[in-house]
């Protein structure tokens, strides 16, 4: 199981460099530098609008930057060595099991190997009880944890998160904070987003802050906890609205 992520060229660290993205003429991020090393878990923070969303879709490679570049320290793996996952989950019309094995089949791993790793991740993330239950019928708690569980099936280096719980009960929550933890134990890469300024405070190591587009703060998380450089992220910890 970790053989197919050890041998893979690592894809860490990815750096961005002045990284800009316009559509229809409006530039909606701009000026971006920033290195993502391996094993680190950054959390990008900052108000409705700010840009988060589109700062992971560019980083996963979803949308392409149309100003500076974004550099994977390989290219190799790129695309299988990362997952991503979003508030609501995006999940096939088919039975827990079927939702694991489908990316497995697309990678290509061979039937038995499939079968073992799907089993493994029904074991470990206690689905077993639902694997036969159509994805689509899995209360929403339920649905992220599959979710989770699918990106974690397929070994990536790097793991996207897209406000995660933001649609969760606290139970529900502190499943998820519990296992994006393991992952990082596990040495995956986390770059998520998150309003809840609880849950950036347990799993940030690094803390990126956008407004209105740019980077204005990327520091270690226990400095920008603190007390934030920018005013516009002191009154963001504040709680006070910004624009
Ligand atoms: N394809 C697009 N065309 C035009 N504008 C877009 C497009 N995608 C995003 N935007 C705009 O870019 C800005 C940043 O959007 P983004 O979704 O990244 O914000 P966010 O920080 O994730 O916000 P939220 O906290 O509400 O999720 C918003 O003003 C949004 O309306
Ligand atoms: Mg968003």
């Amino acid at each position: 199981m970790k053989i197919a992520r050890d041998i893979a060229p690592p894809i860490l660290p990815l750096s961005l460099e002045d990284m800009g993205y316009a559509v229809g003429g409006k530039t909606l991020l701009s000026g971006i530098t920033l290195r993502i090393e391996a094993g680190q878990r950054l959390v990008v923070m900052g108000a409705n609008g700010a840009g988060k969303s589109l700062f992971l879709r560019l980083c996963h490679g979803l949308i392409d930057p149309t100003q500076g570049r974004r550099r994977w320290a390989s290219d190799e793996a790129r695309a299988e060595a990362q997952a991503m996952v979003f508030q609501r989950p995006v999940l096939l019309r088919r039975s827990v099991a079927a939702n694991l094995d489908y990316p497995l089949a697309l990678k290509g791993l061979p039937r038995a190997a499939r079968r073992e790793t799907v089993a493994r991740t029904l074991d470990r993330f206690g689905l077993n009880d639902l694997a036969e239950r159509p994805a689509r019928l899995l209360s929403g708690g339920e649905q992220q944890r599959l979710a989770l569980a699918r990106a974690w099936a397929m070994r990536p280096q790097v793991l996207f998160l897209d406000e995660p719980s933001s649609a969760l009960d606290p139970s529900a929550t502190r499943i998820i904070e519990e296992m994006v933890a393991q992952f990082s134990d596990e040495g995956i890469t986390i770059v998520m987003t998150t309003h809840d300024l609880g849950q950036a405070r347990r799993l940030a190591a690094q803390v990126a802050f956008l407004h209105r587009g740019r980077l204005i703060e990327h520091r270690p998380a226990a400095e920008f906890f603190a007390g934030p450089e920018a005013a516009e992220a002191r009154a963001f910890l504040a709680g006070d609205l910004i624009w």
